[in-house]
């Protein structure tokens, strides 16, 4: 198992004993606008087409389907009972956004491969899900968003950076407190580790940047070629 969001029975145990706002890692209202706020400095406009990759229970989908025009808004998660809590406890209350949100606009899929929702995305999000990834599911996900993302488009990520001489199987301690693995979730990465992922694939790493998540991930910014 690669991370503890691969076991949907725990998972739907879990959302007995907690909220869903809690399973996807609390900070809701935070790092919801946060992630928000950043799209917007990328480009993201009410016309676009977002792809949000491990969309969870909606922290960051509440505020993007607030202001993208209607059906725009698109999710992916391994996890159909996050999907299913996010949309009955945040969208389903509120006519304005449903009426925006058909509920077949979220698909549980754990390849990244999201063809069959019959889009090319403007923006591709994944907050807070390469934290809970192998380099091989990573490089699967980058593999599969090639196939949805237009040409010109951008492929926004976050990760826990550890420095790119520092041996990955030492653990290493952010200043959140978190600490973070070269072999469990938490994962960490270093900026080479996705220069060699992208290898062969057509996307280019434009930027890595410090956006300050208030647990210390980075954000990686990766572009679809033209
Ligand atoms: C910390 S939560 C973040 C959720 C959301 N992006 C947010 O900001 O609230 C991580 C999410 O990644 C999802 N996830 C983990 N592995 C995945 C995979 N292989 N495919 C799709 N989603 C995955 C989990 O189910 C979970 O919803």
């Amino acid at each position: 198992m690669d991370s503890k969001y691969d076991d949907e029975k725990d998972i739907e145990q879990r959302l007995k004993l907690m909220t869903h706002r809690q399973i996807t890692g609390g900070l809701w209202e935070e790092i919801g606008t946060l992630q928000f706020e950043f799209m917007k400095r990328m480009g993201l406009r009410p016309a676009s087409l977002l792809l949000d990759v491990g969309c969870g229970a909606l922290r960051g989908g509440v505020k993007f389907v607030e202001y993208l025009d209607g059906d725009n808004y698109f999710g992916i998660d391994i996890s159909q009972s996050l999907l299913d809590a996010g949309y009955a406890h945040e969208i389903s209350p509120r006519q304005d956004l449903a009426a925006k949100l058909p509920q077949r606009n979220l698909q549980c899929i754990d390849t990244f491969d999201a063809v069959s929702f019959g889009k090319q995305f403007d923006y591709a999000l994944a907050q807070s899900v390469f934290t809970h990834l192998t380099l091989n599911s990573i490089r699967l996900c980058l593999e599969n968003l090639a196939k949805v993302v237009k040409p010109g488009g951008k492929f926004c990520a976050t990760y826990f950076r550890i420095p790119d001489d520092q041996p990955t199987g030492v653990p290493q301690q952010h200043q959140s407190g978190i600490v973070t693995c070269g072999n469990k979730d938490p994962y960490h990465y270093r900026v080479a580790d996705f220069q060699y992922v992208i290898r062969g694939l057509p996307w280019t790493l434009d930027d890595e940047l410090d956006w300050e998540h208030p647990r210390g991930q980075r954000m990686l910014v990766f572009s679809k070629a033209a």
